[in-house]
C-alpha cells in the first residue's frame, strides 16, 4: 500500500457567503486535551466515562511517567484506544509520545500505529526543535500508517517547550500537512530559557511592574505581568498564518484554579483555541474559558445583522464597526454555534 495524500487543511472555510473567507472554523471542538497515565489501571478503567465528558483524551507516555513505567503506558495506551469507542462520542483520541531523542519514541509509534492507527487522531510530538523534528515523525507516520492500512493520515500536534523550538516556529508551523496545531509547554520552555522558576505554566508574584513614584511617597502600584504572553502571541501567529490550532498548556496548581482560569482565559483571547486538563477540576474550567462570553455573542450578533454583506461602516451603542469588526465578530458567532452543536 502507498502513502496516503493528505489534506492540506483540517478546518473548514465559513460559509457566509461574503467576501474572500478571512479565517477558518475549527470543525472539532477542542477545548481541552485531558491527559490521562495509561499505566495507571484506575484512571484507564474511567476512560470510557471520561471519553464522554472531554473534547480530546490523551494518552501521555512522556514526561510525569516514570522510566520503568514506559512500556506499561504504551500497552496501557492501545488497551485504552481498544476499550473506548471515542468516535461514538465524537471525542479526539491522542498520544503524547516520547522525545525524539528518547530510547522509546520509536517503539512508541511503531506499536501505537500498528495496532490502533485507525482510532489515533493526533500524536503530539514534545521538545519539537525545528521542522526536521516534523519531518522525521511525518515520514515514519507515513511507513507505518501504509503497512498497516490505516484508512485516514494521523495529525502532528507540536509542543513548543525549547527556546530553539520558539526561534522556530514558523518554520515548525507549516512543516508538513499533518500539523494539526501547537500547544506552549510552559514547565520544559522555562527550564530551555533558564528562567528562575519552579512551575507547571501560570504566572510569578515577583514578574511585575512598578508604577512611577508618586508624590508624599505614598505607596507605589505594580502589577504582576503574564509571563507567557511573548511565546502565546508568536505561537498563535505561527498557527493562524499557516491554518492550524494554537493551545496554552498545562496549569499546574491544581489548587489554585482562579489563576487557572485566568491564564486560559488570556490565551483564549489571544487566539488559542483550547488547553491542556491535567486534573478532572480544570475540564469544567476549560469549558467555561474557551467558549464565548453570551454577552459578547449578542453583540457580534448584532454586528452581522447590521452588516449583512460584511462591508461598510455602521455605529452600535457609539462604536464604529466596520468590514473588520464584522470578521470579528464571525469568529465569535461560528465558535458559539460550534460550542452550541
Ligand atoms: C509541558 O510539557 C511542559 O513542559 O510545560
Ligand atoms: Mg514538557
Amino acid at each position: 500500500m502507498t502513502a496516503m495524500k493528505l489534506p492540506r487543511r483540517f478546518f473548514q472555510p465559513l460559509a457566509t457567503g461574503a467576501p474572500a473567507p478571512f479565517r477558518d472554523l475549527p470543525v472539532r471542538l477542542e477545548r481541552m486535551i485531558h491527559f490521562v497515565p495509561p499505566h495507571n489501571d484506575k484512571v484507564r478503567a474511567r476512560v470510557p466515562e471520561l471519553a464522554r465528558q472531554v473534547d480530546v483524551v490523551l494518552g501521555n507516555l512522556e514526561d510525569a511517567v516514570p522510566a520503568d513505567q514506559k512500556l506499561n503506558a504504551r500497552k496501557g495506551f492501545i488497551a485504552m484506544a481498544k476499550d473506548a469507542d471515542f468516535a461514538r462520542h465524537g471525542t479526539g483520541l491522542w498520544t503524547r509520545v516520547n522525545a525524539l531523542n528518547s530510547p522509546w519514541l520509536l517503539d512508541d509509534l511503531i506499536e501505537i500505529v500498528g495496532e490502533v492507527g485507525d482510532r489515533l487522531d493526533v500524536v503530539m510530538v514534545p521538545k519539537v526543535e525545528g521542522p526536521w523534528d516534523i519531518h522525521y515523525v511525518d515520514q515514519l507516520l507515513a511507513q507505518l500508517e501504509a503497512r498497516a492500512g490505516v484508512g485516514k493520515p494521523i495529525l502532528i500536534h507540536a509542543i513548543l517547550e525549547t527556546a530553539e523550538g520558539v526561534a522556530n516556529v514558523d518554520a515548525i508551523a507549516c512543516a508538513s500537512p499533518r500539523m494539526h496545531g501547537m500547544s506552549l509547554g510552559p514547565a520544559d520552555l522555562a527550564a530551555s530559557r533558564g528562567m528562575k522558576t519552579t512551575r507547571v505554566g501560570g504566572g510569578h508574584p515577583d514578574y511585575r511592574v512598578l508604577a512611577d513614584p508618586v508624590a508624599g511617597g505614598a505607596e507605589r502600584a505594580s502589577a504582576q505581568q503574564d509571563l507567557w504572553h511573548y511565546t502565546i502571541a508568536r505561537m498563535v501567529d505561527a498557527c493562524q498564518a499557516n491554518g492550524i490550532k494554537a493551545f496554552y498548556g498545562p496549569f499546574g496548581d491544581f489548587s489554585d484554579a482562579a489563576a487557572c482560569e485566568a491564564q486560559f482565559r488570556n490565551a483564549f483571547l489571544m487566539g488559542c483555541a483550547g488547553a491542556w486538563t491535567l486534573h478532572p477540576s480544570q475540564v469544567a474550567v476549560a469549558k467555561r474559558v474557551f467558549a464565548p462570553d453570551p454577552a459578547e455573542v449578542a453583540f457580534a450578533s448584532r454586528i452581522l445583522a447590521a452588516m449583512p454583506d460584511g462591508t461598510g461602516a455602521v455605529m452600535l451603542d457609539g462604536k464604529m464597526q466596520d468590514d473588520a469588526t464584522w470578521k470579528q465578530a464571525n469568529v465569535i458567532v461560528n465558535l458559539a454555534k460550534l460550542v452550541a452543536a
